[in-house]
C-alpha cells in the first residue's frame, strides 16, 4: 500500500521535538500558486514553524513551486484530499496542527462555469471535512483563504467593507461564499476560533498561467493572441501574492477570533489598462490583444475597502505595484521553462519522479 507521507526526518516524534516555541501549521493547497508562496514564507520567516503542506496535486498543484525549500527539515509534504475524510483524519492524527491555513480550492472562474460540481465537493464541503477535525483536534485558529468575490460585482463609487452582503455571481464564487458561511457557523455555534480573508486579485510568481497576468506575459512573450473578455473594461484590484502572505500571518497569529478581514490595496485596472500596461513594459505590440466572446456573468468591478485590517492589526502592503510587476515580468521571462513544463503537462509527472523512489524506500 502506498505510504503518503513523505517524511525524511524524524519531525515527527513529537515528544523529541515539539516544545512552546514551536507551532505546526497545516496548509492546504500547499502547491498552488498563494499556498506555495506562503509556506516559502512561512520556512524563511519562522524556523520554528514546521509547515505541513496537505495537497491533493491537482492540475493546479505543483511541487516543483517549492524545489527551493523541499529539503528544509521544518517542512512536509503530505498527499491528501480535504473532500476524503480518511485523508483529513490521518494528517490531522499524525501532526496536530495549531494553526490550519485553509488556500485548498478549485479556483478559476472559467472552469467553475463549465464543470460547477467539483467546486462546491472542494471549496464547500472539504472546508466542513477540514472544520470538523479542527473542532475535534481544538486546534487554535482556523484561517480561511477566501476571496473578495464573495461580494459579487461592486458599484463604481464603493468600496465594500466586511459587513457587505454576500453576492456571488458564478459557480467559484458562490462556492467560496459557502464556506464561509460554514465557517460562521464553526464560529457561532462550535465555538471554534476562526478567521476569514478576503483578499483581491492576486499576482506573482508561480500562478498557473490560466489567470491573467500569467496569460498576459506567457503571451506576450511567445508573440500569441491576448485575449481579452468583452470590452475588457472590467476592473480588478491588485495585489502581490508577498503582501498577501504578510496579511495571512498577522492575521492567524493576531486576528480577533470569528471576524473577516478583507485585504486590498486600492489599486484597481481595468483589464485592457493592465494588458497594455504589461505589453509597453515589455516593448510588445498591442495588436497582439484579442477581443474574445465575455465570460458569463463577468463581475464588472472588485474593490474591496481595508481598513479594518490596516487599522486593527497595523498590516500595509509593502511593495509598490509598479516594482512588483516589473519583478514578476522578470520572474516569467526567466521562468520559462517552469511555464512549459506546466502548458505541457510535464510537470505532473514531479511527484512520482521525486517522491515514489523515497516512498519505496521507507516501505
Ligand atoms: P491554485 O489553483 O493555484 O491552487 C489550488 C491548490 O489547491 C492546488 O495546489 C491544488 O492541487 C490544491 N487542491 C485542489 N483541490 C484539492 C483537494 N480536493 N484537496 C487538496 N488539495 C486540493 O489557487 P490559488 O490561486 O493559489 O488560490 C488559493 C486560494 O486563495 C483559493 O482558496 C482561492 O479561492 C483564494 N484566493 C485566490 C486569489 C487569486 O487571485 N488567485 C485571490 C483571493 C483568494
Ligand atoms: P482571472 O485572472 O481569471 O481572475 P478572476 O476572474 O478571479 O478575477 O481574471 C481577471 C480578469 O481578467 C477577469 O475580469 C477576467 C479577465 N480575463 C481576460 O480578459 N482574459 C483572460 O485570458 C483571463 C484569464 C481573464
Amino acid at each position: 500500500m502506498e505510504k503518503k507521507v513523505d517524511s525524511t526526518s524524524d519531525f515527527f516524534d513529537k515528544d523529541k521535538v515539539i516544545n512552546d516555541e514551536q507551532k505546526i501549521i497545516l496548509v492546504t493547497g500547499g502547491a498552488g500558486f498563494i499556498g506555495s508562496n506562503f509556506i516559502r514564507y512561512l520556512v524563511q520567516n519562522y524556523p520554528n514553524f514546521k509547515v505541513i503542506n496537505f495537497d491533493k496535486l491537482t492540475y493546479a498543484g505543483n511541487l516543483n513551486n517549492l524545489i527551493t525549500i523541499e529539503d528544509n527539515k521544518n517542512y512536509v509534504f503530505f498527499k491528501g484530499d480535504v473532500v476524503d475524510p480518511k485523508d483529513v483524519k490521518t494528517a490531522f492524527e499524525q501532526f496536530s496542527p495549531d494553526y490550519v491555513v485553509h488556500f485548498a480550492a478549485e479556483s478559476h472562474v472559467d472552469k467553475s462555469l463549465i464543470n460547477p460540481d467539483i467546486f462546491l465537493q472542494t471549496n464547500v464541503l472539504g472546508t466542513q471535512i477540514l472544520l470538523n477535525y479542527s473542532r475535534e483536534h481544538k486546534v487554535q485558529n482556523f484561517v480561511q483563504i477566501s476571496t473578495d468575490e464573495v461580494y459579487g460585482s461592486i458599484s463604481n463609487d464603493l468600496n465594500v467593507n466586511e459587513d457587505a452582503r454576500l453576492e456571488p455571481n458564478n459557480p467559484y464564487s458562490a462556492s467560496k461564499a459557502s464556506a464561509d458561511l460554514l465557517l460562521r457557523v464553526a464560529y457561532q455555534t462550535y465555538g471554534q476560533r476562526i478567521n476569514i480573508i478576503r483578499a483581491c486579485n492576486n499576482f506573482g510568481p508561480y500562478q498557473f498561467p490560466e489567470k491573467l497576468v500569467p496569460v498576459i506575459i506567457h503571451n506576450a512573450l511567445n508573440k500569441l493572441d491576448i485575449p481579452v473578455y468583452g470590452d475588457g473594461k472590467n476592473i480588478r484590484e491588485w495585489i502581490h501574492v508577498d503582501d498577501h502572505c504578510r496579511a495571512i500571518d498577522v492575521i492567524m497569529q493576531t486576528g480577533k477570533s470569528g471576524e473577516t478581514y478583507n485585504v486590498g490595496t486600492g489599486n484597481k485596472w481595468r483589464n485592457i489598462d493592465l494588458v497594455e500596461h504589461i505589453l509597453n513594459k515589455l516593448d510588445v505590440n498591442s495588436n497582439l490583444i484579442s477581443y474574445v466572446l465575455d465570460r458569463q456573468g463577468h463581475d464588472i468591478r472588485y474593490s474591496v475597502d481595508s481598513s479594518k485590517i490596516r487599522n486593527e492589526l497595523g498590516w500595509k502592503p509593502q511593495i509598490d505595484f509598479e516594482e512588483g510587476l516589473n519583478q514578476i515580468i522578470a520572474w516569467y521571462s526567466n521562468h520559462m521553462d517552469w511555464v512549459e513544463e506546466i502548458t505541457t503537462g510535464k510537470y505532473m509527472s514531479y511527484y512520482n519522479d521525486i517522491y515514489k523512489p523515497r516512498l519505496m524506500e521507507t516501505q
